[in-house]
């Protein structure tokens, strides 16, 4: 699955590793779950669904040891991480890790808690991946009788769908335009000594990259990215270029796929009320409204919990 491949990859704890808190998420979501857990108080226990590296999970770690609140917090996720994995700089952060208990291996539709283990369930873009009319009624079989669903997730108008949408728009041309192929080739010639035709076939393939149409900011740091590990390889060509040319377009098809899946979860109001609906689950409530981030629209955050309360 592309996940393992990403979170074996990344040392950041979040999906969001480009952010500028120890845990990749922004300020805003991380104030948000601040006050669910204030909210929820004493003894709670708690489950992040697809947790990933856990960074909801430490959080809510972190906050119950903040401020003095007992409470235990378990993750889980389908992907094959290794848990040794899982570190931070951050001395806070580390000891929070090691109190989660997270198990991997493990999908939302098949759960290995026991019934009416868990006080609340959450998830930070998460629940959406799972299959729903499995995956809620097991999030309903381990959560007790009083308990609350809360999550975030991808909305399809959000600045994250947008940018995925960017990274695909931009990852997909240069694969469909054989970019990195052509690259292999000029490596070829260089190494061979056929100098003259290297130069100029790296001119018709630098015209080809420019003949990209870039829309938007977003494209803008897409490309830029994606030629700054190019330009690396490039600039200083040798015998272990075309590998590196290989995993360069082995990543890119990972994160082509991993970006496609995070917009296919990017799931309308009606749809996700449909969703809810077509579980069946009798005397569950659920409320859903928009969350922004620096007054831009982030996500989704919806409430589940039992009719009475
Ligand atoms: C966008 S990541 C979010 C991870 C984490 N919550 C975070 O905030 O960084 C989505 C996660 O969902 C997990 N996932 C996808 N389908 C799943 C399923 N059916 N059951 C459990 N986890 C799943 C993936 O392995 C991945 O780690």
């Amino acid at each position: 699955m592309h996940w393992d491949h990403y979170w074996d990859l990344t040392k950041a704890l979040s999906s969001f590793g480009d952010a500028n808190t120890a845990l990749g998420y922004p300020e805003e979501v991380l104030n948000f779950w601040d006050e669910v857990v204030l909210e929820k108080g004493e003894g709670a226990v708690y489950l992040d669904l697809a947790t990933g590296k856990g960074a909801l999970a430490i959080w809510l770690q972190c906050l119950l040891k903040r401020k003095k609140i007992s409470g235990s917090v378990y993750g889980c996720d389908l992907a094959n991480i290794d848990e040794l994995k899982i570190t931070s700089d951050v001395d806070e952060i580390n000891s929070a890790i090691n109190k989660v208990k997270f198990q991997f291996n493990t999908s939302l539709e098949n759960l290995p808690y026991p019934n009416e283990y868990f006080d609340i369930l959450v998830s930070q873009f998460g629940f959406e991946y799972s299959n729903w009319s499995h995956s809620l009624n097991e999030a309903f079989r381990v959560l007790k009788k009083d308990g609350e669903i809360i999550l975030m997730m991808h909305h399809p108008d959000s600045v994250i769908t947008n940018d995925c949408k960017s990274g695909l728009k931009i990852l997909n041309w240069m694969l469909e335009n054989n970019i990195l192929n052509e690259l292999e080739n000029l490596v070829a010639l260089k190494l061979q000594g056929h100098i003259e035709l290297f130069q100029t076939r790296n001119k018709e393939v630098i015209q080809k990259i420019q003949s990209l149409n870039i829309s938007n900011d977003e494209e803008k740091l897409w490309f830029a990215d994606i030629m700054s590990k190019v330009s690396k390889i490039m600039l200083n060509i040798d015998q272990t270029s075309k590998t590196k040319l290989n995993s360069l377009q082995n990543a890119l098809r990972q994160q082509i796929e991993r970006l496609l899946d995070q917009t296919s979860v990017a799931f309308s109001e009606d749809e996700i009320y449909e969703k809810f609906e077509a579980a069946k689950l009798k005397n569950m409530k659920m409320s859903i409204a928009t969350f922004n981030v620096n007054n831009e629209l982030f996500c989704w955050q919806i409430k589940i919990s039992p009719k009475e309360m």
